[in-house]
C-alpha cells in the first residue's frame, strides 16, 4: 500500500495515476483544500479516499497503519499565502510534515518521500546579491547552501532537514525531492498563485495577450510532470538514497521568450505579451544541476519542453 498526502492535487494525483496503472494499491489522504475531487482518478477498489488534515497526529497515523511508502506532497503550496500567514504555513508544513514522519515511523513504513523545493535555494543569481558573480551561470547543487526567502521556503528547508534527521536518528528511511518548476495536466491555471505555464496557454487560449514581468530575460528550469511521477517511482526503490536532497528538474535553462514562442508554434497563434515591472521577490534565474539524481536515483528526465508543452496545452483545452 503507498500512500500520497496531498493526493488530490496536482503532483499527487498524477502520482496516484501512475501508481494504479502499475497495480499498485493507493490510500490518498488529503483535506481538499487545494486539490479537488475531480483530479482522482475513476474508481479503482484499490483506491482508498482518506478526507482529512495532515495537522491531526490521529489521521496520520490512520493513514500510516499497514503502509509501505509515504509519498508527502500535502502541503501550503503558495508562497505569497506563507508570506501573508506564516503560522498556518508553519502549521501544515511544519508541524503536519512532523506529524506524518512520527506516524511513518510508528507504522514501520519502509520510505518517506517528501515533496520539498528549489525554492529553498533563495535567488542565488539576483543582481547585486552576494553570491550573484559566483552562481550566475553555474547549475544549482544541492551543495549549494538553502537561503530561503519565505516562510514557505523555511518550511521546506526544515521539512528536509527533518527527513535527514529521522533516517539518522530513528532509521526511518526518507529521501527529499526539490522540485524546480513542475508543469502538465491538473495544474490549476485560475488560481490567484497559477504558474507561468498554466497562466500563459489559458490567456492564449482565450486570446488574450499574457503577461510578462519584468524583461522576460528572466528562466526557469520546467520540468513535466511525468518526469516528476517517474521521480517518486525511481526514490521508493533506489538503494543508498536514505536520507538524501535530491534536484528533480530538467538541467536546463529557459527564459520566458522562449517558452512564449514555443506555446505560440504549439497554439497556433500570434499573440504578443504585455509588459509590466517584475515584481519584487521574483527569482532571476533557477536552473539545476541533476547529476546527483541520476548517480543515485538513475533519474533521467525523458520528456522534451515541446512535448510537455503540447500535452498541457491539450489538457487545458478540453
Ligand atoms: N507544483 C510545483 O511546481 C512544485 C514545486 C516545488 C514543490 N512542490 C511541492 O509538491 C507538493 C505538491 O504540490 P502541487 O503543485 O501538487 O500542489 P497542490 O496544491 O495541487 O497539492 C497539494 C495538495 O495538498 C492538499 N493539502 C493542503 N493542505 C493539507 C492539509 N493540511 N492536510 C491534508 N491535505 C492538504 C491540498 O488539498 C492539495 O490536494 C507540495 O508539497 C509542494 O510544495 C510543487
Amino acid at each position: 500500500m503507498i500512500l500520497i498526502t496531498g493526493g488530490a492535487g496536482f503532483i499527487g494525483s498524477n502520482i496516484a495515476e501512475a501508481l494504479l496503472k502499475k497495480g499498485e494499491s493507493v490510500r490518498i489522504l488529503d483535506n481538499f483544500s487545494t486539490g479537488t475531487r475531480k483530479n482522482l482518478p475513476g474508481s479503482s477498489s484499490r483506491l482508498e479516499i482518506m478526507e482529512g488534515d495532515i495537522r491531526d497526529m490521529d489521521t496520520c497515523r490512520r493513514a500510516a497503519r499497514g503502509v509501505d511508502y509515504v509519498l508527502h506532497h500535502a502541503a501550503l503550496t503558495s508562497i505569497p499565502r506563507s508570506v501573508e500567514d506564516p503560522l498556518l504555513n508553519n502549521e501544515i508544513n511544519i508541524t503536519g510534515t512532523l506529524n506524518m514522519l512520527v506516524a511513518a515511523r510508528d507504522a514501520g513504513v519502509t520510505r518517506l518521500i517528501f515533496a520539498s523545493s528549489c525554492a529553498v535555494y533563495g535567488d542565488t543569481t539576483a543582481p547585486g546579491s552576494r553570491r550573484h558573480r559566483k552562481e550566475n551561470n553555474r547549475p544549482l547543487t544541492e551543495k549549494t547552501k538553502p537561503s530561503p526567502l519565505s516562510p514557505y521556503a523555511v518550511s521546506k528547508v526544515v521539512g528536509e532537514e527533518y527527513c535527514r534527521l529521522f533516517s539518522e536518528l530513528y532509521h526511518l528511511n526518507t529521501i527529499a525531492l526539490r522540485y524546480f518548476n513542475v508543469f502538465g495536466p491538473r495544474q490549476d491555471p485560475a488560481s490567484e498563485y497559477a504558474a507561468v505555464i498554466p497562466k500563459f496557454i489559458a490567456t492564449l487560449l482565450r486570446r488574450r495577450q499574457p503577461t510578462i514581468y519584468g524583461d522576460g530575460n528572466q528562466t526557469r528550469d520546467f520540468i513535466f510532470i511525468d518526469d516528476v511521477v517517474r521521480a517518486n517511482l525511481l526514490a521508493c526503490t533506489a538503494e543508498n538514497a536514505a536520507g538524501k536532497v535530491f534536484n528533480v528538474a530538467c538541467g536546463r535553462r529557459v527564459n520566458l521568450h522562449e517558452l512564449l514562442h514555443e506555446l505560440r508554434k504549439i497554439l497556433k497563434v500570434n499573440i504578443t505579451p504585455i509588459h509590466e515591472e517584475a515584481r519584487p521577490g521574483d527569482i532571476r534565474h533557477s536552473w539545476a544541476d541533476i547529476s546527483h539524481a541520476e548517480k543515485f536515483l538513475g533519474f533521467v528526465p525523458v520528456c522534451s519542453l515541446h512535448h510537455g508543452l503540447s500535452r498541457t496545452a491539450k489538457w487545458l483545452k478540453k
